[in-house]
């Protein structure tokens, strides 16, 4: 039995002796390059959803996968998110058209996954590079790209709504060091950043997935962590906050055991900003309960 943990806005503590899934069963749960070696490269539906290759581009959503899936190149992999519908407003459409080829692009189309970013390229300049995973309709995004001028922001989200609300964001206020990913968050980290690459890595809110049955989808897994501590530089940190008890004590379990990361808190001197806006998520949702941030660097 384990001690409860111990709570706080700025830290969660639990105790190590949880059973982490080895290394060989994480791709499993997360599903991570399930279709890789299927043949047919998969695509992305029009909701932001993966499809494999052989349900052809241009066909419906297919239904959210629910519990563990094959590890078939028919079906799509365990994801973190949720089938949703898209519908842009006829100014979301224009600005979409405008901008989104100047700063935006796909984590994966039917070739497969993108290739290695040159953000340097792709920005202009040469600064420190945060990725943001399931950034949503970007409000925190665009606040804190704003109070960190000298960062350079990628914000990765499936939701296309969420996108084209953080691109009207970016037009109206004239930001220019935000670029946005459309896809898996996995994908990004895996095949569009190299090593040591990040001052930072943000995810705010992660969907919880409450039930036991669901948990394999949860975003936050050990070989997600693994990626994570990969991708970012010494000194780089990570940096999630969410509103659900169960799934801080996860994150902290499977954070502390990642050997490459160490605990730090808000109070601590980082290479990026730990003062978080409230979120999109947080103004909807959060009715009083705590809110957990945690933080790690790499070693
Ligand atoms: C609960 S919402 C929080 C959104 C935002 N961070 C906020 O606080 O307002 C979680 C978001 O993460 C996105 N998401 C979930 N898994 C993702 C993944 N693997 N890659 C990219 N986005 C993901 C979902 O589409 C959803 O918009």
């Amino acid at each position: 039995m384990l001690a409860p943990p111990r709570v706080c806005r700025e830290r969660l503590l639990w105790p190590l002796g949880v059973d982490i899934p080895t290394r060989s069963s994480r791709r499993q749960l997360l599903g991570i390059n399930l279709y890789h070696d299927a043949g047919t490269p998969p695509v992305m539906s029009d909701d932001g959803r993966m499809l494999s290759g052989n349900a052809g581009v241009g066909l419906p959503a297919q239904p959210a996968a629910t519990d563990a899936p094959p590890a078939s190149h028919l079906h799509p992999r365990v994801t973190s998110f949720r089938t949703r519908r898209t519908a842009l407003s006829g100014a979301q459409q224009a600005t979409w058209a405008r901008l989104w080829p100047e700063v935006g692009m796909n984590a994966r189309d039917g070739d497969g996954p993108a290739p290695p970013l040159d953000t340097e390229t792709w920005f202009g300049r040469s600064a420190p590079v945060v990725l943001e995973i399931g950034c949503g309709a970007g409000t925190s995004t665009l606040a804190m790209a704003q109070a960190e001028p000298d960062i350079d922001v990628v914000a990765v989200e499936v939701y296309r709504r969420g996108l084209a609300q953080l691109l009207s964001g970016i037009d109206r206020e004239g930001v220019p060091n935000i670029r946005l990913v459309r896809g898996d968050g996995v994908d990004v980290l895996e095949y569009m950043f190299g090593p040591d690459s990040l001052a930072g890595v943000r995810v705010f809110f992660p969907d919880p997935w409450p039930k036991a049955r669901h948990h394999k989808r949860r975003l936050l897994q050990p070989a997600t962590m693994a990626l994570i501590a990969d991708r970012l530089r010494p000194g780089g940190v990570l940096h999630a906050a969410t509103d659900h008890m169960g799934y801080a004590e996860h994150i902290a379990t499977v954070g502390d055991a990642e050997p490459r990361l160490r605990r730090v808190s808000t109070e601590d001197t980082l290479p990026m900003s730990a003062d978080r806006p409230v979120t999109k998520y947080e103004r909807k949702a959060l009715a009083g309960p705590v809110v957990t941030e945690l933080l790690w660097e790499k070693s």
